[in-house]
């Protein structure tokens, strides 16, 4: 009966965003702009962040609220020491029924040739690599600290080699900086097994300087992509999905499995609130209800004041229960100032 859990709008609770750490090697402008991210930038000290333990305790208890999904994230979770000793206690956890849990990771991909394999043993099934360009030099500019394309490509590789499934690219689209860039994404991955992803600029987090005519909306994309390699609508695979499908067709008009499929994450055009199961955790243990969450859910302190399990779950089912956000659908109706001068937490350290 617990995983019948529903908040105000009648969504169940699913997916569980694991922020690992709030550092970054890189300083993607739309995410951690230099001038903030600095080094006198007050990242988290170490003794405010969640153990392995703590964490993994979280996700248990997290698990009989009817989550099926962990999703491990940051700044860059791969900067976070140890990170697969964290994915073998998650991959030890059971559903009610005695399935395993989705674990999946969000990365840049700079650390991916060294860890994919260690990742891999230790129990992950899959990952999405963050990638914003194939050129060059237009991705150097857009992380920001001269990351070569190459080496996140390697990255990519070294995942498929490790036998990681299900692998994906996501690409945020800014109108001034990488629309040149969407078909050459869009060829390169085609047919290779890996699901390239347009994400719309969003205004998460206070620093990015958001503006909308910053944002390509996913249509456009679309468009782009059909008038030279002809794309049909494929249908959800689950509810409160991010990304919608299209795949690439063949000569007769239909999808061909073999040529694969993009997604479009439409948060701004088409918000997709409705059915959102997502609960985000962040890096010291707060419970965050939406990307856009202005305040989180002190978690830590509960673990720490040394409250039972079941003094725990019955914390998350009430504030999962009393949950009412849908940020990007309100956004919808809002004069564009008003979403700018709002206050919300980074992206990098709620994690995306
Ligand atoms: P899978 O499809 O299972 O791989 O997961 P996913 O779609 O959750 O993947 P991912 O973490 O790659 O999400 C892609 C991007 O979508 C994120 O980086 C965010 O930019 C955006 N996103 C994810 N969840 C939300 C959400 O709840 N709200 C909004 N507005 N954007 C989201
Ligand atoms: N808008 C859209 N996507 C963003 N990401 C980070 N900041 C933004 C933003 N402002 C993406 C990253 C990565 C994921 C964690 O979120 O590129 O794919
Ligand atoms: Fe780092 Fe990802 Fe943010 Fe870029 S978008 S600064 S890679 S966390
Ligand atoms: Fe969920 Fe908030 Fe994103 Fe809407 S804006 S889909 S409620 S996280």
């Amino acid at each position: 009966p617990s995983g019948q859990l529903l908040d105000q709008r009648a969504r169940p609770l699913r997916d569980l965003r694991i922020s690992v750490t709030d550092r970054c090697n890189f300083r993607c402008a739309y995410c951690m702009p230099k001038d903030v991210f600095d080094k006198d930038y007050p990242y988290l000290p170490h003794k405010a962040l969640l153990t392995f333990e703590e964490i993994t305790r979280l996700a248990r208890i997290f698990t009989a609220h009817g989550v099926r999904k962990f999703r491990l994230t940051g700044g860059e979770p791969l900067l976070r020491k140890g990170l697969e000793q964290l994915i073998a206690q998650l991959s030890a956890l059971r559903t009610p029924e005695g399935d395993a849990l989705d674990i999946t990771l969000t990365t840049n991909g700079s650390l991916l040739r060294r860890k994919a394999q260690l990742l891999k043993d230790a129990g992950l099934k899959r990952v999405t690599v963050s990638l914003d360009g194939l050129d060059d030099a237009t991705f150097r500019s857009m992380n920001d600290v001269d990351f070569p394309v190459a080496d996140v490509l390697d990255g990519i590789e070294a995942a498929r080699e490790a036998g990681l499934q299900d692998i994906k690219v996501n690409m945020v689209v800014k109108r001034s900086t990488n629309v040149s860039q969407i078909l050459p994404m869009a060829r390169h991955f085609r047919g290779t097994g890996v699901t390239l992803r347009f994400i719309e600029y969003m205004d998460v987090g206070a620093t990015n300087g958001w503006c909308m005519d910053e944002v390509l909306p996913s249509a456009d994309v679309v468009n782009l992509i059909n008038a030279d390699m002809p794309l049909v609508q494929l249908d959800p695979t689950a509810p409160g999905e991010t990304a919608k499908r299209w795949g690439y067709a063949d000569a007769h008009g239909q999808h061909d499995p073999q040529l694969g499929e993009i997604g479009v994450i439409s948060s701004v055009t088409q918000a997709f609130c409705g059915d959102c199961n997502r609960a985000r955790l962040s890096t010291e243990g707060r419970m965050y209800l939406c990307l856009f969450a202005d305040k989180g859910w002190d978690l830590r302190e509960l673990l720490r004041g040394g409250g039972d399990d079941a003094t725990i779950s019955n914390a998350l089912g009430h504030i999962w229960g009393q949950r009412n956000d849908r940020y990007s659908e309100l956004r919808a109706h809002l004069p564009p100032e008003a979403a700018q001068g709002r206050k919300r937490v980074e992206m990098s350290y709620i994690g995306g």
